[in-house]
């Protein structure tokens, strides 16, 4: 089938074919009810078209355990957008015409898609980490010297990678390969086999080239799996859905909003006694997404007597999904800026306060921390943006008419190793061929994994001839929770050694080994987790309430770093996608109709160069012992962690205006 297509460093969107056949989706009109009839005769009328889909004729699904891949089973509606169907065409225009000719009859249902603290149907969610309660919270808090007691909100935020999802599927008999942008080749495959009901060496995924994910990309959505059912129709030829950017907003999973209430209490000296933490985030009666915001609540800060309650409402939405730092993002906002109120009423430096509840053990697990260096990123980081320069008073600094106000809020996230992945190290004529079925989204995953090979063998880089993002390849783990490069790596440095200790310095040409990543031991030893310190200085003009970002920088504490530059730049990624969430991003859902209204880049705003005029990020220099052979741990998330709630505590400092729901808009000021 290789000679159907060229994939020479192209997106699945570039994949070019022949003979191909083009898919344009059905999406309800409605949030909730039933698509009574739907009248495919027009469009198979139509001019080009090759087939209709719909669930009348959909091919029947082996799993219909997931409600978001398990689409086409009946008439019900869980959501606006949700996939009716679909038509195929042989040109992409064709498809379109032919969808918007479709008449759907509809039997409507009441709908609700609307957030709010006292749902009836917020629940514990199924996949959630428990509810935490130690000592007596409401006790400490009506005792304590300083004390906090707010709420906060962040709103509904949207993956826009430059790549939309786009997928081509081709069936062979009962083989299946698939052309789609994805995380990961084979998480993907074994997600979507056993919904097909095809054994997992049936299905062929290749993706060699990703652009761009931020986690919508990180597990299959529901337009995969309408491609690979409507190519079913079609046998022996590819057919091809390239995602609309409009669609996105209802297909491919965004980050919930949430509601946060956080009640804190502490001595005269700032140390926590009370740390109270009830967080809710909406999720989606067609399949539970719990954007678990009190995560990093659970270890970052000490305090004897703890509650935390994660909750979600399940409504009548699109299906939440992986968003960078899918918690943690919109759980640090919330947290870091509760301590830097902390701080204000315990009228010290925000930097000391968190210098004085750093715990020595995990709150969460007991277990000792490995490298909790955040007191170090925080002082290092100061040093570095000038914190001393910092008026602890708000409204002290003015220039030009707009004041200027710095804040400072902390990072974490989990240092993972997932298990399982393989690398396969073959000696070729020309160098070393190494195969795993990593994902390359943009991060630079093709440089850092062909330097990885290129030490471990000894070799110039120009030696090492790299293939990933295929099933053909050996196993892989996805490029998710910033765990790639961790457990990726240690395959590759293992399958290096097996070939050096099997085959000699020199192995012969032919000769091959394999590595594989096993479980990260030292998990059940130590709480493994990145830290890291954003600064941030902004402007704000008092008659027009306009926010500018002016300088911000993020100090981190990540283990070896592999690559300068690949890492420098998915940091400030990371940090420039928190300025987004701190001054851009809102996704409207309307609640007449259940759909997000501002559902395009016009209107959907993210940050341009524009607002992005000084961002640095550095690292402390060191080597995590525990993370694997190279001590690395990948600095996919950690960026993001944060760094909105620096930018809401600058616009304090400057203000005096606390803002605690996002985004910061500019008529908080006026
Ligand atoms: Mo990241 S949200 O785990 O792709």
């Amino acid at each position: 089938m290789s000679d159907l297509f060229t994939t020479t460093a192209v997106g699945t969107r570039q994949v070019r074919l022949d003979d191909p056949l083009f898919l344009y989706p059905l999406q309800s009109q409605i949030a909730r009810g039933r698509a009574a009839h739907i009248d495919p005769s027009a469009a198979e009328a139509a001019e080009g078209v090759v087939h209709v889909l719909t669930h009348d004729n959909a091919p029947k699904l082996a799993d219909t355990d997931d409600g978001e891949l398990a689409i086409l089973r009946s008439a019900e509606i869980g959501f606006r957008g949700q996939y009716l169907g679909a038509v195929i065409a042989t040109t992409p225009e064709q498809a379109r015409h032919a969808a918007s000719l479709i008449e759907i009859t509809y039997v409507q249902d009441d709908h609700d898609v609307e957030l709010r603290e006292d749902h009836p149907a917020s629940r514990e969610p199924e996949s959630g980490s428990g509810d935490v309660r130690t000592g007596n919270v409401d006790t400490t808090l009506a005792e304590a010297a300083v004390s906090i007691d707010e709420r906060y909100s962040t709103p509904m935020e949207h993956n826009n990678p430059m790549e939309p999802h786009t997928t081509v599927a081709l069936w062979d008999g009962d083989e299946l390969t698939l052309w789609t942008s994805t995380q990961g080749v084979h998480p993907a495959r074994a997600t979507l086999a056993p919904i097909l009901g095809v054994e997992q060496e049936k299905i062929r995924i290749i993706s060699p080239h990703v652009g761009g994910g931020f986690g919508s990309k990180g597990v299959p959505h529901a337009d995969v799996m309408l491609t690979a059912l409507a190519a079913q129709a079609v046998p022996g030829r590819p057919v091809k859905y390239a995602v609309t950017r409009q669609q996105m907003f209802s297909i491919t999973g965004y980050r919930a909003p949430t509601l946060q209430h956080i009640r804190l209490g502490a001595r005269a000296d700032g140390t926590l006694t009370a740390f109270a933490y009830d967080a809710i985030s909406m999720s989606s009666q067609t399949k539970e997404f719990p954007e678990e915001s009190t995560k990093p609540g659970r270890m970052m800060y000490a305090g004897d007597n703890r509650r935390l309650t994660q909750r979600v409402v399940p409504l009548d939405v699109p299906v939440p999904s992986w968003m960078r730092a899918p918690g943690e993002a919109s759980g640090m906002f919330v947290l870091e800026i509760a301590m830097d109120e902390l701080a204000v009423a315990a009228g010290l430096d925000p930097i000391e306060l968190r210098v004085r509840n750093d715990p020595t053990t995990d709150p969460d697990t007991g277990l000792p921390f490995n490298q909790r260096r955040l007191v170090d990123c925080l002082r290092e980081g100061a040093d570095r943006f000038g914190w001393e320069k910092r008026n602890p008073q708000p409204r002290a600094r003015r220039e030009n008419g707009w004041f200027i106000g710095m804040g400072v809020a902390s990072a974490t996230y989990p240092a993972g190793r997932q298990p399982g992945s393989v690398a396969r190290i073959r000696r070729t004529p020309e160098g070393f061929e190494v195969s795993i079925g990593a994902a390359d989204l943009g991060t630079g995953t093709w440089t850092v994994l062909s330097q990885t090979a290129a030490d471990a063998l000894g070799v110039p880089i120009g030696q090492v001839d790299l293939r990933i993002g295929d099933t053909a390849l050996p196993n892989a783990t996805v490029a998710g929770g910033s765990t790639g490069l961790a457990g990726w790596s240690t395959a590759i440095v293992s399958a290096a050694q097996e070939l050096r200790s099997e085959h000699g310095a020199d192995p012969a040409v032919g000769a091959e080994a394999h590595g594989e990543a096993e479980a990260n031991p030292a998990a059940e030893k130590f709480a493994l987790h990145f830290f890291g310190a954003h600064f941030a200085e902004v402007r704000i003009q008092p008659t027009t309430g306009e926010i500018r970002l002016d300088r911000m920088f993020g100090m981190f504490s990540a283990g070896q770093i592999v690559n300068p530059s690949t890492a420098r730049s998915q940091l400030i990624g990371g940090m420039t996608m928190g300025v987004g969430m701190a001054l851009h991003e809102k996704g409207e859902l309307d609640p007449r109709f259940g759909h997000v209204v501002n559902h395009d880049l016009a209107q959907y705003h993210l940050p341009v160069n524009a607002d992005i005029t000084d961002i640095e990020a550095d690292w402390l220099d060191e080597k995590d012992p525990q993370a694997g052979p190279l001590g690395a741990r990948g600095v996919g998330e950690i960026g993001i962690v944060g760094a909105a709630a620096a930018i809401a505590n600058a616009a304090f400092n400057a203000t005096g205006v606390r803002v605690r729901d996002l985004p910061i808009f500019g008529d908080a000021f006026l």
